[in-house]
């Protein structure tokens, strides 16, 4: 786990809310597993002043940097500001990383290695061989369990870990997923990046990690963010199964028996292809189709 010369430019973006006695510790742990990575705090205007340490902070460390967000805003909304201001600034991969120490940076290495070796998305997983999860409460280990599990039926992702939020993206895959129309704001907001990477077909790594239970400070996890990933995956789902519905009927209706017409194989790539299409464009906030 020794840092190695990457292949392009690296931001970390840690957002926070409430985060005065983590910062410190985070950004120390950060800078000496991976060095050369630079880190954008996001931080929503923290009544605690998270934000004024974070600015001294960066004073002293001209790889660290400060977006400053007037109000809390949901942890979704802080990071596709993030992904903006690390797009225009020309990082070539972009993590999303915790402030509370939940996401061990000592494990970053494993994902950017994991990026090195052409993923375009790599997650940071509790529920693959290897990976797990430690202190955290029987509650929202089951509450995890519970939604990973609802999401792969519902969505049909073959993802253990779609809510996790230790993970590396490349850049090309933010710019292909249509940030700008992504509303979720609570944590399901990371099964609407998986999901997006998914259909889009790109490469989706899970890589393990030991998710720690923070020591300090508090989660910002409320029943408001429960709700909104219920419904939120609930209708993804349901779109999700119309349009595998409406696809085999079109295939079916596309295809013509006969000598000198297409093979089926070439009706189904060309229906799929813009049944795809269809899904990619004009869905306002509802990437599953
Ligand atoms: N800027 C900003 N605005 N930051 C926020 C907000 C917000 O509205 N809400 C939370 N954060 C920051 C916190 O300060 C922390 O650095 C990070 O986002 C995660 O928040 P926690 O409140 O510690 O999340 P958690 O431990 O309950 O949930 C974690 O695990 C979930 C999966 O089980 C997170 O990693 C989630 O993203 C993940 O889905
Ligand atoms: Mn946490």
């Amino acid at each position: 786990m020794t840092t190695q010369a990457r292949s392009g430019r690296v931001l970390v973006i840690i957002p926070t809310y409430n985060e005065l006695e983590n910062l410190p510790l985070i950004l120390r742990r950060l800078r000496a597993a991976e060095p050369d990575a630079h880190v954008l705090v996001a931080d929503d205007n923290s009544p605690d002043g998270t934000g004024r340490l974070a600015d001294e902070l960066a004073a002293g460390d001209p790889n660290v940097h400060v977006l400053h967000r007037e109000g809390k805003q949901g942890l979704g909304a802080a990071y596709i500001a993030g992904f903006h201001w690390g797009l225009e600034h020309g990082y070539d991969v972009i993590v999303e990383m915790d402030a509370d120490g939940s996401h061990p940076p000592e494990q970053l290495p494993d994902l950017l290695d994991r990026i090195d070796a052409g993923a375009d998305l790599a997650i940071g997983s509790r529920y693959v061989p290897g990976g797990s999860s430690v202190n955290w409460p029987k509650r929202r280990q089951l509450l995890s369990k519970g939604a990973n599990t609802y999401v792969a039926l519902a969505l049909n992702l073959h993802v253990k870990d779609s809510t996790a939020g230790f993970r590396a993206f490349r850049r090309t895959t933010l710019e292909k997923i249509d940030l700008d129309d992504v509303d979720s704001q609570g944590y399901c907001f990371q099964v609407d990046l998986t999901m997006r990477a998914i259909r889009r077909g790109l490469r989706v790594d899970e890589v393990p990690i030991t998710f720690v239970e923070r020591e300090h400070g508090t989660s910002k996890m409320d029943q408001a963010i429960v709700v909104e990933a219920l419904w939120r995956v609930t209708r993804w789902g349901v779109r999700y199964r119309t349009t595998q519905v409406s696809r085999q009927a079109r295939r079916a209706a596309e295809r013509t028996p006969g000598p000198g017409s297409p093979a089926d194989s070439e009706v189904d790539s060309r229906v799929d292809s813009q049944v795809d299409r269809e899904l990619e464009t004009g869905r306002g906030d509802d990437p599953a189709g």
